[in-house]
């Protein structure tokens, strides 16, 4: 992804990461250098994009370090939080749980400036990610604890990066369709759901932790009741076709780097028809492992397989679409899938 981004972006560009949701993609564009803008519409992925690619290391490295070496010996405080998601369901050992629990009282009390806030949610999302008992996504939890459940919860300063030469990066919490027009970049990165499987169900401990909103929650897997009505467009088999265009029509950036699964809700030549409209497209196949809830299938909450194992690999398709021929990575089987001589401009992107 960073030697294809790396083609199309030259030194001191603005690179846009409009699905930006775990920031690890963001946060490798900032370290190579270019300006980043990461967004997404949840406030756990937004936390960490600003916590991890906005905020930088020699702004806030040291202040927060002290800080997290503080509330690393804050006394557990068992509550609501530690009651729902650990005793209930059993996504964090009470132990650790508790000590979250004071780690994000204390946060909210301290009321720290943004950036600062944003990196501190992240040291606590990071050391709860290390310490939980699931397989990889909060759709369910493990019958016994996993081992790693049982170790204590640390926290650790995020890897924060010093500001790029070119200039400070910016992390945004919206919804990318609505934001497209006003973005101007050199490579728009587009990573965004392409079947019924949403981030907030996926990760909605996540969002609660950083929401830290009390909500209220059903089923076993406790989740929030949102899960059940807010959903993007992208998770909408009949939304999503007039989404994409509409982000792709209205986008300022001289190319476009796309992510999309092989099995989502849009097919390879729907996607190359609202692509090609923008110049040159080529297309890479990745094949990729699938995440082990997949491999093992899936549980309930007393142990039980209530799925079946999918298949061992999924697909991912990279569209690259730009204004002009790119020289992409030589050793990646890329397709011309629109063979043209000349561009073709649905707008003009500059
Ligand atoms: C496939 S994930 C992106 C993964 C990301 N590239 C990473 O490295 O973690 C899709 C993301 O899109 C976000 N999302 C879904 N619909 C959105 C919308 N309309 N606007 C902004 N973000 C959206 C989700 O919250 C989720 O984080």
């Amino acid at each position: 992804m960073l030697r294809t981004v790396g083609a199309a972006a030259g030194e001191g560009a603005v690179v846009a990461d409009l699905f930006s949701g775990s920031a690890r993609v963001a946060h490798a564009l900032k370290a190579a250098g270019w300006r980043v803008v990461a967004n997404d519409h949840l406030a756990f992925a937004h936390a960490l994009a600003l916590g991890t690619v906005q905020a930088d290391a020699e702004r806030w490295s040291v202040q927060a370090r002290t800080i997290l070496a503080k509330l690393s010996h804050l006394p557990p405080s068992p509550g609501w939080f530690t009651a729902t998601y650990a005793e209930g369901a059993r996504y964090l050992h009470p132990a650790n749980a508790a000590r979250l629990e004071a780690v994000r009282d204390a946060i909210e009390r301290l009321d720290p400036e943004p950036e600062l806030r944003a990196v501190l949610l992240t040291a606590l999302l990071q050391a709860a990610d290390r310490v939980d008992s699931t397989a990889g996504h909060q759709m369910a939890f493990m019958r016994e604890w996993a081992p790693r459940a049982l170790k204590p919860l640390e926290l650790r300063l995020p890897e924060l990066l010093p500001r790029p030469a070119a200039g400070p990066c910016l992390a945004l919490a919206q919804d990318a369709v609505e934001l497209a027009a006003s973005i101007e970049c050199d490579v728009a990165y587009l990573d965004p759901p392409y079947d019924q499987h949403a981030y907030l169900s996926n990760y909605h401990l996540w969002e609660t932790l950083v929401r830290w909103d009390r909500p209220e929650t059903y089923g076993r897997a406790a989740k929030r009741v949102e899960c059940r009505t807010r959903r993007s467009a992208f998770n909408n088999r009949r939304e999503i076709g007039p989404a994409l265009a509409r982000l792709v029509g209205a986008l300022r950036a001289r190319t476009l780097v796309v992510s999309f699964g092989a099995e989502g809700f849009l097919q390879r030549a729907e996607l190359e028809r609202v692509l090609a409209a923008r110049g040159f497209l080529r297309v890479l196949e990745i094949p990729h492992r699938r995440y082990a809830g997949t491999r093992l299938g899936i549980h309930n909450g007393r142990g039980e397989r209530v799925g079946t194992p999918g298949a061992d690999t999924t697909t991912e398709r990279l569209y690259v679409v730009s204004d002009r021929r790119l020289d992409l990575p030589a050793d990646q089987p890329w397709a011309d899938a629109v063979p043209r001589e000349e561009p073709c401009h649905g707008r003009d992107p500059h």
